[in-house]
């Protein structure tokens, strides 16, 4: 009986197998039909009935360990040919990291401008405003008429605004967004809208042509200056993380009455720098109390009701926020400024 001859045989074939075509070959010199080991199992109608049981077990064992042995060495070649593929031919893995200019991770993240209107927008939630966003595109009436600016009244040209062929304009500042928002929810809400408005100024660090502002604006019963100081000083407290001292001066916007510009403290420093060119106050925004004509155009009974209102810059802010020193990084796909901001 020649069975430990070909379980020796078999064992040291199966060390040799390298790749396919070798297991191929083992397959079909053992198992195959007219294999080693297949004839084996044939042989035992030619063995002793008395013995059969016995011939038949080790037989059937040695088949199956040899299949089973041989089934784990395709397994283990076919995981090996594929790692060395791999490593010629590398896949791309959307999952890891590459690297840009000055070590920053190529990856996704939040532009700066995302980042402090959401931060902008959940401080005002916070306290009790809706967020409402505009079209970026306003008609004549939105962005002057509405907003108690005389035809030929030279604040149209304080701005100088993109018109479009069709009358409309690209919003110069989010005010525009005031008369629908008036319409919408007045007499008594509290609402901002923050977005993109454009003006065509040439470009330098602190002028753009595409910038981003928040309009907010309170209407009700009794709502005083007292009110604008508080809702701005807190504003800016919360997103500066930082108690900040605000006052205001005499301002002129048509739509105000009073109007004055905000300045708030200076975030950099206590005595002055370059960033408060010396006075130790940053210009912020401007606001006032809403002037009766803009009630007025927005269905509203001045002799009713008050309101203020505020515009700032967001991305003021946010230069504010991170020390951005040149306002064109903001537009620019630069991906070491995108990646430095958190
Ligand atoms: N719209 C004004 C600007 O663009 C800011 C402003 C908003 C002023 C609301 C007063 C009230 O500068």
């Amino acid at each position: 009986m020649n069975i430990d001859k070909i379980k020796k045989e078999v064992e040291v074939e199966l060390k040799k197998l390298q790749n396919d075509r070798d297991c191929g070959a083992f397959h079909q010199k053992y198992l195959g039909k007219s294999g080693e080991v297949t004839l084996l199992v044939q042989s035992l109608r030619d063995i002793e009935p008395s013995k059969r049981a016995e011939a038949g077990a080790m037989f059937n064992a040695l088949k199956k360990d040899t299949e089973e042995k041989l089934r784990k060495i395709q397994n283990d070649i076919k995981q090996r040919e594929q790692t060395e593929k791999l490593m010629q031919d590398p896949v791309i893995d959307i999952t890891v990291p590459k690297w840009g200019p000055g070590g920053v991770p190529l990856v996704g993240g939040l532009h700066p401008i995302t980042l402090v209107i959401r931060e902008v927008e959940e401080v005002f939630k916070g306290m009790g405003f809706i967020v409402e966003s505009g079209s970026e595109i306003a008609t004549e009436y939105e962005c002057f008429d509405s907003l108690n600016s005389p035809k030929n009244h030279p604040s149209r040209d304080m701005q100088d605004t993109f018109w479009l062929s069709d009358g409309r304009c690209l919003r110069t500042h989010t005010s525009a967004w005031q008369n629908y928002i008036l319409k919408k929810y007045g007499p008594t809400f509290r609402a901002i809208s923050p977005g993109r408005c454009f003006r065509n100024e040439n470009l330098d660090a602190t002028h753009e042509t595409t910038f981003f502002q928040v309009e907010g604006m309170m209407v009700g019963e009794d709502i005083s200056i007292a009110n604008l100081i508080y809702f701005m000083k807190t504003a800016l407290t919360a997103v500066f993380k930082k108690d900040i001292k605000v006052r205001l001066r005499p301002g002129y916007f048509s739509f105000v009455e009073p109007g004055f510009e905000l300045d708030a403290r200076c975030i950099f420093c206590d005595k002055g720098c370059s960033a408060c060119k010396q006075t130790g106050w940053i210009e912020f925004c401007g606001c006032g109390m809403i002037h009766p004509n803009v009630l007025k155009e927005g269905g509203i009974d001045p002799t009713k009701y008050q309101g203020f209102a505020f515009g700032f810059g967001l991305t003021r802010l946010a230069m504010m926020r991170w020390g951005i020193k040149d306002i064109r990084l903001f537009n620019s796909g630069n991906l070491e400024f995108l990646g430095g901001v958190k």
